[in-house]
């Protein structure tokens, strides 16, 4: 099996991404004048056949999703191209963004074109502020050819793109929570239902899509799904682009097809540990994703095989640790990083983070009462049953997989922690 493909990123360096003239030169708008001369349908059939799940995180799968919000009545309707990537160990979304903005632009015109939208935003972090210029201008490019505005290629649909910058939080990656940030108010998730498909942006029917999910559908409606489906397994078909950091000699992002053991992304793309160190634990799908021992780095990378030892695919991170680390003052790093990005909304979440870090704290100093353990996992999962909305949910993923798969480091021995 090859270790690296080049689908979705075909295009990165094959074009000056300033350029829409450039990018024609390369056979550009193709996907967008195919989709054009397709039915809403036939895109949703198309999208369905080739499963592809949402890249965001919560791998929802996009035919489903496009086809539930094509079925929503509404003259006026919004999608929202997410672009917060506020995930930690998560660059991917940056990289398209970079070297095929145009790309970008054409899976969200199919997007509207599918779902029968107007309007589509890009809310963009504010940390990739230096991209705005590039998204303005292939924004403004396109609008000139006639790929975006009024009777776009003379099809009679008609689609705006605008351009939106978060402040810089990780909660505003949250679809309802992203749209209050869009709307001028605090980034705070919104209560459901209504649902954001039927009441979103502006009270308008909704569908919000991550850039790598945007550019998989644009790169399949130019190629047609089986070159895409050729790749990955029966049940996870297709490839994702990685965001390969840590202790590793080669970090970056890489485009893999689903079915590639961890160890071959670790030690055959990713050149192996950072000074020939021992891998002791990775981190797959950013700080709200699980980690995982070396003892199961021969796990394939695929939705079914990783959700059998507890983990996700989530954002596409693989962060690798080496064995200088321990796993306690990782947990902490995680602990902080969630206290700090924390609306304070809801109890479970703005209390349960700082009660946990108040033992996490004791354990780092080898310092921890005999019930602790037990009070942090109980804290933990009232969190993931409790919390308002997925971050925390989800913020204590890493500490379960820590106890889970290293017990041992929350023994005290000798009164210290080893
Ligand atoms: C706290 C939190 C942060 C999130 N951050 C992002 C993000 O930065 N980018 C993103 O695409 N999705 C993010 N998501 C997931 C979105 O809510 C949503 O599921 C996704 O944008 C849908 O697009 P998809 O179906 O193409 O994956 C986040 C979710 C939560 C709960
Ligand atoms: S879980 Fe609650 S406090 Fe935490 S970010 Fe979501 S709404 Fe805010």
């Amino acid at each position: 099996m090859l270790k690296t493909v080049s689908f979705i990123t075909e295009n990165f360096g094959k074009y000056d991404p300033k350029s829409i003239d450039s990018y024609l030169s390369i056979g550009g708008f193709t996907a967008v004048k195919r989709a054009l001369t397709m039915s809403s349908n036939e895109i949703i059939d198309m999208a369905k056949a080739a499963s592809i799940k949402g890249r965001g995180g919560a791998a929802y799968d996009t035919g489903r999703k496009w086809s539930q919000a094509a079925s929503v009545p509404g003259l006026n309707k919004v999608v929202i191209c997410n672009a917060d990537e506020g995930e930690p160990c998560t660059f991917k979304d940056r990289a398209i963004i970079e070297n095929d903005p145009f790309r970008l632009l054409e899976g969200m015109i199919i997007a509207g074109y599918t779902v029968g939208a107007q309007n589509g935003y890009i809310y963009l972090r504010e940390e990739y502020s230096h991209l705005r210029p590039l998204l303005i201008n292939a924004i403004a490019e396109s609008k000139a050819k006639g790929f975006l505005g009024q009777n776009i290629l003379g099809s009679g649909f008609s689609f705006e793109i605008h351009l939106y910058s978060g402040a810089g939080a990780y909660v505003c990656g949250e679809g309802s929570t992203l749209i209050e940030s869009i709307e001028g108010k605090s980034g705070r998730p919104r209560i459901k239902p209504p649902f954001i498909k039927e009441c979103g942006l502006f009270q308008l029917p909704t569908l919000v899509n991550n850039v790598e999910t945007l550019a998989i559908a644009a790169a399949a409606l130019t190629h047609g799904i089986d070159d895409y489906i050729a790749f990955g397994t029966e049940k996870s078909p297709g490839s994702k682009i990685i965001s390969l950091a840590g202790n590793v000699k080669k970090p970056g992002t890489y485009e893999i097809p689903f079915g590639l053991t961890i160890r071959e992304i670790i030690y055959d793309i990713g050149g192996g540990i950072t000074d020939d160190n021992e891998l002791k634990f990775f981190q797959l799908g950013g700080a709200s994703g699980s980690i995982g021992p070396a003892s199961i780095v021969d796990t394939p990378y695929t939705y079914e095989d990783l959700g059998k030892v507890g983990l996700t695919v989530g954002s596409g991170g693989v962060l690798v640790v080496d064995d200088r680390t321990r796993v306690i003052d990782f947990v902490k790093s995680i602990q902080d990083f969630f206290i700090h990005e924390s609306c304070g909304k809801c109890t479970p979440c703005r209390e349960g983070n700082r009660q946990i870090l108040r033992i996490v704290d004791r354990f780092v100093d080898g310092a921890q009462n005999p019930r602790d353990l037990e009070t942090a996992e109980r804290f933990a999962h009232i969190m993931s049953n409790c919390a308002f909305c997925g971050l925390g949910e989800t913020a204590q993923s890493t500490l379960l997989s820590a106890i889970k798969y290293f017990p041992e480091e929350f023994e005290v021995k000798g009164g210290k922690l080893e």
